[in-house]
């Protein structure tokens, strides 16, 4: 049996769960774990305090180690850190989506040529398995299509304000208060957490580079109770969908931003803090994995993974792992949101006037947009009626047209609807 050293950096959620599922595994000597703040006390079992230090630079150039595993998160200095570990001849294993996003190709780059591997499974949907899957049993398929739940964050506040029929604001509240959200909730309610996802998600599956800058991120704090009403009755959900498209030209279509999803459709059944990814290739047709997208174990059970495969292939092979390797020459070519062709659900407070539900009708006609749905209800005291529109598959640049000719109507929300 292969053995192997690790030095871990951090010991938060992941980092704890990680230490306590390798106490199963012997074969693992974990020789050092750096944290902040050594004097910090933490009920952790068996932790002995003499492995740990607040000099992760120890562990990074430390001769002995042979895998670094980094689960403090944020770019710096963990990106530092992963770089000095490459250069000194470790493999990695991180659950960093941040870094990975946005300095992936560096990464990668650097551990080809130290013929080392970082392996990430932890980063994108927490403990579902999907990178390792992705590169293994499905590199038989030409990966076309992602349609995935990659933030349990604001799933959860989605859901709450579906079921609960409550505001975007009151759910977040509650959720921080039950320690379900972060104190800042930034990352997760404005989507840059699933961008940082599907960025790498969408470089693996289509083989081609995707860049983090040219993914298009909308997040959900201006879904209004409303809109999720609205939906229930046209028989959608709303979710934060992150996607990723690619054309036979290399075009891909990236983003991230709330959807209308049928509630036939499999990810209007994730409900709370569940990722799930649907994959759709050639010529395995459409599958969907789901499970827990964070969380102490889940984390650790996919950085767990990571580690046993480095150690089970150490030493076998000059070049480790090959399938794990990840190496992208080309480029994605990105498309411009404006670009994009979807159905639009559209929510419109319009004055009680003879002649207004043709007027929206003829905007939209003047620009070839045709209309599947539309729904007014009742007018109200104030003059002023409630119209929500759905319409076929239009350009996207063509509706935000449309929107500045609805001059003397308020348009209180504009959200794409799934195909
Ligand atoms: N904050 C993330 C979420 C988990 O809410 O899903 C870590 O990526």
């Amino acid at each position: 049996m292969n053995k192997s050293k690790i030095g871990i950096i951090g010991l938060g959620t992941v980092g704890s769960g990680v230490f306590k599922t390798l106490k199963s595994f012997p074969e693992i000597e974990i020789v050092k774990i750096a944290v902040n703040n050594i004097n910090k006390p933490r009920n952790i079992e068996g932790l002995d305090k003499a492995l740990l230090t607040d000099n992760a630079q120890e562990i990074v150039t430390n001769p002995d180690i042979d895998i670094v595993v980094e689960v403090m998160g944020g770019v710096n200095p963990a990106f530092d850190l992963i770089k000095t570990a490459l250069e000194n001849g470790k493999h990695i294993v991180t659950a960093n989506k941040e870094i990975l996003a946005k300095h992936g190709q560096e990464l990668f780059s650097l551990a080809e040529k130290h013929n080392k591997v970082i392996l990430y499974e932890a980063a994108i949907a927490g403990g579902i398995p999907l990178i390792m899957p992705i590169k293994t049993i499905l590199a038989g398929n030409r990966i076309t299509k992602i349609n995935a739940i990659l933030n349990g964050t604001t799933n959860y506040i989605l859901t709450k304000m579906d079921t609960d029929g409550v505001s975007y604001e009151d759910v977040l509240k509650e959720a921080q208060e039950l320690g379900y959200a972060e104190t800042d909730p930034t990352g997760d309610v404005e989507g840059f957490d699933a961008a940082y996802k599907i960025t790498t998600l969408a470089t693996i599956a289509f083989g081609k580079r995707v860049k983090y800058e040219n993914v298009y991120r909308e997040g959900i704090t201006k879904i209004r109770k409303e809109d999720m009403a609205k939906a229930n009755e046209l028989g959608y959900k709303i979710k934060l969908i992150a996607s990723a498209k690619i054309d036979e030209n290399n075009n891909a279509d990236v983003r991230v931003h709330p959807m209308l999803v049928l509630k036939n459709a499999s990810l209007a059944h994730i409900n709370y803090v569940t990722n799930a990814v649907e994959i759709t290739g050639n010529p395995v047709g459409t599958v969907v994995l789901s499970g827990a997208g964070a969380g102490e174990f889940p984390t650790a059970s996919s950085v767990v993974g990571d580690i046993l495969a480095i150690n089970s292939e150490i030493d076998k092979n000059s070049s480790i792992l090959p399938m794990m390797h990840c190496k992208h020459d080309l480029d994605a070519t990105p498309v411009n949101i404006d670009d994009t062709f979807n159905k639009y659900y559209i929510s419109i407070t319009a004055p009680n006037a003879i002649g207004v539900i043709a007027m929206i009708g003829t905007i939209c006609a003047n620009k070839n947009i045709s209309l599947s749905s539309i729904l007014q209800k009742e007018v109200f005291e104030n003059k002023t009626a409630d119209i929500t529109v759905i319409t076929e598959r239009c350009q996207e640049k063509l509706i935000k047209e449309v929107v500045e000719e609805l001059k003397d109507c308020t348009v209180n929300s504009i959200i794409r609807v799934a195909d």
